[in-house]
């Protein structure tokens, strides 16, 4: 059994606002949620990007101080960033908030030793491939691909040399009767036609196609709205998280918890004051 919860959009500013505020708060309840399960038992962490609010260095040194505990806990946590990661308002892509997210998230956080290596940069790291039991968890960096265009207007891409990777990362996987999980930021189809610009993958469909019948989830976040689809696009579960740090109309906080186990998948979401 492998369980793993999906946290996203956290937007961790530079000074105590309140997404710190609150971020803090789901922290100690995720800590005290999941004090009693043993060890294997605890659920991954999955942080679907926009961790930080632009992608400066004193919003990822309070992102490492606030998601600590996870690490301090013994949580096994994987990341992947958003467009907010790199840079102003999500919509200007840096090179220097490029490297503070694999220096603080990848490096100082979650402890990635390849994400230290001199001269490894985040092209070299995404895909990202984790095993846990009978689980390939693939994180993929969907804003890169477009990152050498100045302005976005907030979209992503997972780009070329990503994909063909992932097309042999899925194609090796076919035959191990492993489930498989991919997560990432934007959103892997949008069809109001004017918002698909600032909120669908530019390569969407390309990375749609590339997942049809070989994985079991698909978790994005980057809208800030919760939804669910299950058997779409030949995919058992498409999970979009809400912006985890904000509250639902109940004023309660929520986020996905999935628990896989052999070929039985069960999703259920956690509300909490
Ligand atoms: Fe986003």
């Amino acid at each position: 059994m492998v369980k793993f919860i999906q946290l996203s959009d956290l937007h961790i500013h530079g000074s105590e606002k309140e997404d710190n505020v609150n971020c803090r708060k789901i922290m100690d309840f995720i800590v005290n949620k999941y004090s009693n399960d043993k060890q294997n038992e605890k659920p991954i962490i999955l942080l679907t990007g926009d961790i930080t609010d632009d992608g400066k260095e004193n919003q990822y040194k309070n992102a490492v101080d606030i998601l600590k505990p996870l690490v301090d806990n013994e949580f096994k946590v994987l990341a992947t960033p958003g467009n907010h990661d790199y840079g102003l308002a999500g919509n200007i892509y840096t090179e220097k908030s490029q490297q503070l997210f694999q220096d603080y998230i990848l490096g100082e956080l979650i402890d990635i030793p390849k994400a230290k290596q001199q001269g490894i940069k985040m092209e070299d790291i995404y895909p990202m491939v984790t095993i846990e039991g009978d689980v390939l968890f693939i994180g993929l960096d969907s804003v890169v691909g477009n990152e050498d265009e100045f302005l976005h207007f907030a979209s992503g891409e997972v780009g070329k040399p990503q994909r063909k990777e992932l097309v042999n990362i899925l194609k090796t996987n076919a035959n191990s009767g492993k489930k498989v999980v991919v997560y990432f930021h934007h959103h892997p189809f949008y069809r109001n036609l004017f918002k698909k610009i600032v909120l669908e993958m530019d390569d969407a469909k390309k990375v749609l196609r590339i997942l049809a019948g070989l994985v079991d989830f698909v978790c994005f976040g980057h809208k800030h709205v919760s939804d669910i689809w299950t058997a779409e696009h030949n995919i058992d579960w498409i999970l979009g998280s809400g912006k985890t740090t904000e509250r639902n109309d109940q004023y309660k906080f929520q986020y996905r918890e999935v628990r896989i186990d052999g070929d039985n998948n069960e999703v259920s979401m956690i509300t909490f004051k």
